[in-house]
């Protein structure tokens, strides 16, 4: 059987399969059953300094090929977050917690509670499309982008990525500033900014109006991002947007990813999706005569 471990720094996976912040992982209990069910790492739901509400219902619609949803980033705080993820250490696998803040000072206080509590890396929210004054509204402007990360790459010792956003002209730009700001990886895709209208109410369905599109929709969207990455940088890519099968996976390595993350297929399927895809990779690899993941990138960028 090929061996899917992977590394991003001191982040050691044994298998690429993530399960990506904001599907079943509010809790210690929810995020070891995603590691039971054959998750390689897990990523939490975003955590803020203060506990935060989010936005009221409705936050989420249900289309034919994907969601848009519009949580508002809903949290306990850094505090309340760091008491349950001690709850579960040492994990089974490695806990990325997904942190959010307005500013720097603010990064740095959730990333180093987070690695306090046992966190195996952090992920820095730059793109939530759909929370004033956090996510994507600082994660469009490369300088800032390189500033954030470096508060919180000088502050921390785990590893550091960036998830981006597509609402952006040129994403490899902001790729650019995660790697020269001393981030060790970038995530890509977040969702793309949406909304849908109900005809019959004349309003907009969220109550937020915009949301953030995920599921298999945005996956080209998600594959082009990280072929676009792939081409410009040197630290890991992670692919995100829109996985549900072992082929979807397939698509974001040989984009140039070195792991992929899967969050609407877990919520519409169920955990199990984490071991169907792990397997039908390894199973497609040795009928391919591929003896690992970074073959399959080679054989797309020529
Ligand atoms: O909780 C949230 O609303 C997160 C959204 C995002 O990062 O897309």
């Amino acid at each position: 059987m090929i061996d899917l471990a992977v590394e991003i720094g001191t982040i050691r996976m044994s298998n690429p399969a993530m399960l990506a912040s904001g599907v079943m992982d509010e809790t210690g209990e929810a995020l070891v059953r995603m590691m039971e069910a054959g998750a390689g790492a897990v990523v939490t739901k975003s955590i803020g300094v203060a506990a935060h509400d989010g936005h009221p219902n409705p936050c989420l619609v249900e289309l034919p090929h994907g969601y848009v949803n519009a949580m508002g980033l809903p949290n306990p705080g850094m505090d309340r977050f760091a008491e349950e993820l001690r709850t579960i250490m040492p994990a089974p696998a490695p806990v990325i917690a997904s942190v959010y803040a307005a500013d720097e000072e603010g990064f740095v206080a959730v990333a180093a509670a987070m690695e306090d509590a046992g966190a195996a890396g952090v992920e820095m929210n730059l793109s939530c499309p759909h929370a004033a004054g956090f996510g994507m509204e600082l994660g469009t402007d490369p300088a800032r982008v390189r500033s954030m990360v470096e508060a919180v790459a000088s502050s921390v010792s785990v590893p550091v990525m960036a998830k981006l956003t597509p609402n952006t002209a040129d994403i490899t730009a902001i790729g650019r500033a995660v790697e020269d700001g001393g981030g060790d990886a970038v995530v890509a895709i977040n969702t793309l900014r949406a909304m849908c209208i109900s005809p019959e109410f004349a309003r907009p369905v969220l109550s937020n109006r915009y949301g953030g599109l995920s599921g298999p929709a945005v996956r080209p969207v998600g594959v082009r991002a990280v072929y676009d990455l792939r081409r410009e940088l040197s630290i890991p890519i992670v692919g995100v947007g829109g996985i549900e099968t072992w082929r979807d996976a397939a698509e974001y390595i040989m984009a140039g990813a070195s792991c992929f993350q899967v969050g609407s297929a877990v919520g519409r399927r169920g955990p199990e999706v984490f071991r169907e895809i792990t397997g039908g990779l390894q199973a497609f690899m040795e009928s391919h005569g591929y003896a690992g993941m970074k073959d399959m990138e080679a054989a797309v960028h020529d």
